[in-house]
């Protein structure tokens, strides 16, 4: 036994290695993987294991297979999706809350990561401009963190109406009305699927060409019915990166009595730069708020904030409780009373650390850096002869889109994509806007500095000549 331990001591430290190794060279690593997911299946394919193994073998083999289908996500000229950069204090953190083997559940089984969780949330609360009384949930992501402040808005809007959604269900319910922008992340409607509400019985309000909820639109729709009703906003749209006004819409909801829940995955961290918070205003009037730690505050994977202004409906509609489990003493912070599970990951302590490694005023910068690089990166390809910025850029999200004379938008749009993940330089995505392609820019990571933004647009554009020069081939 206490050979094998031995051999489990020299696995760690070869984890360790390699993923230092991995890491320092990660600004030269190439943003598009050389295997495919087909290649990996084929990887990794074989029978169940009949014997056991030795350790190193096991780590030895896993980097080997692995390593040609890792994508360099955590590199400085990535800008796919919206993906932070798994800052390494970060990750050295998250490696002790493993290798510490805590159960987050409860504050008994696991007093550090309870109290950091607790310390943790006030700091979040501090940094995002948010009420000091809200409470905070450590999920896996937004998309969790959404389907927990919902929960809390479907408990207290039918609490006020007299029914007890916890202990009576759905069925037989009064009905909610969910108000929601025509340009909300597909998530959302993943909780209101999760929670009963039908991700199709919603009420789509009209947005403007920045995706932002029109305010008289909104006005007209809540006063429209009377009843409960839960208004969804936005805080930063996944392919322009702007905000609803939030100063207008929140009072107008409030006064109809409705619930504003904002899904802040990203956006909501514009609070925490003076420069940027301009984007937000007023987001802190609202009820409940989602966001990410692996986004802009560069947590590992994974890590989710839920937050509820009313923290008594937070813990109604997810405390667990049962004979065994220690539940909350007194003023003290049960871990499980903000999240759907009950064993989960300790998540405070990647946070803890992150904080500690930016303070307030690394986090600023970070913003207004990434916000920068952003802007520079789309106003300067928009000069190139062909190439449109779609939206002016506000955040951190932009558009392209690509044209040449008798081309199809669309396909060229398409093609230059492929041509710069094919190029390798720097790893940029798709996504559709409005019923058109666009080429999609997230500036999220840490890792990228505005040296990175020249080379990434002398990429695209390199990419675009390609792509423009090259004939279209005959129908
Ligand atoms: C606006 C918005 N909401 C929700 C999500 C989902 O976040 P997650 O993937 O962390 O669950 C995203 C992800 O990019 C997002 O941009």
């Amino acid at each position: 036994m206490a050979g094998d331990d031995q051999r489990a001591w020299a696995a760690m430290a070869q984890a360790a290695r390699h993923a230092i190794d991995y890491r320092r060279g990660i600004a030269t690593a190439e943003t598009t993987p050389a295997a495919s997911y087909a290649d990996m299946l084929a990887a990794f394919a074989g029978p169940v294991p009949e014997n056991p193994g030795d350790p190193e073998r096991i780590i030895g083999e896993l980097v080997e297979r692995a390593t040609p289908g890792i994508r360099a996500s955590t590199a400085p000229r990535f800008f796919g999706w919206v993906i932070g950069s798994s800052h390494p204090t970060g990750v050295a953190a998250d490696w002790l809350a493993s290798a510490w083997g805590q159960n987050a559940g409860n504050l008994v089984a696991a007093p550090a990561s309870s109290a950091i969780e607790a310390v943790a949330a006030g700091w979040l609360l501090d940094l995002l401009g948010l009420p000091a009384e809200a409470s905070v949930g450590y999920v896996t992501g937004a998309t969790v963190a959404n389907f927990v402040c919902l929960a809390a808005a479907r408990s207290e809007m039918l609490r006020r109406v007299g029914w007890d959604v916890e202990a009576d269900g759905m069925f037989g319910a009064p009905p909610i009305e969910i108000l929601i922008g025509a340009d909300a992340h597909a998530t959302v409607f993943s909780g209101l699927k999760y929670l009963g509400f039908g991700a199709k019985r919603v009420t789509t309000i009209e947005t403007d060409a920045m995706g932002r909820i029109i305010p008289a639109s909104f006005e007209q729709a809540v006063r429209a019915n009377a009843g409960p009703k839960i208004a969804i906003l936005q805080a930063g749209q996944i392919n322009t990166g702007a905000s609803d006004p939030f100063e207008e819409i929140v009072p107008i909801a409030h006064d109809a009595g409705a619930w504003c829940h904002v899904d802040g995955a990203f956006g909501l961290w514009a609070q925490a730069s003076t420069a940027y918070r301009d984007q937000t205003r007023g987001v802190a009037l609202a009820d409940s708020w989602g966001t990410d730690g692996h986004k802009w505050l560069q947590t590992p994977y994974d890590c989710g904030f839920a937050i509820v202004r009313d923290a008594e409906a937070h813990a109604r509609a997810m405390a667990i409780s049962a004979s065994y489990l220690p539940g909350s003493q007194g003023a003290e912070r049960d871990p499980s009373a903000y999240v759907p599970e009950l064993s989960r990951r300790a998540r405070g302590f990647g946070t803890w650390a992150m904080i500690r490694q930016y303070g307030r005023s690394g986090i600023a910068e970070l913003v207004e850096r990434n916000c920068g690089v952003a802007r520079f990166m789309g106003e300067t390809l928009a000069l190139e002869p062909g190439i449109d910025l779609v939206c002016p850029v506000v955040l951190n999200q932009f558009m392209l889109r690509f044209h040449a004379e008798g081309r199809d938008v669309d396909a060229l749009t398409k093609k230059v994509v492929e041509q710069v993940q094919a190029d390798a330089v720097a790893f940029i995505g798709s996504s559709l806007w409005r019923g058109q392609w666009v080429m999609r820019v997230s500036v999220s990571s840490a890792a990228t500095t505005f040296s990175d933004a020249e080379v990434t647009v002398a990429a695209v554009i390199n990419a675009w000549r390609k792509v423009s020069a090259n004939p279209v081939a005959p129908a």
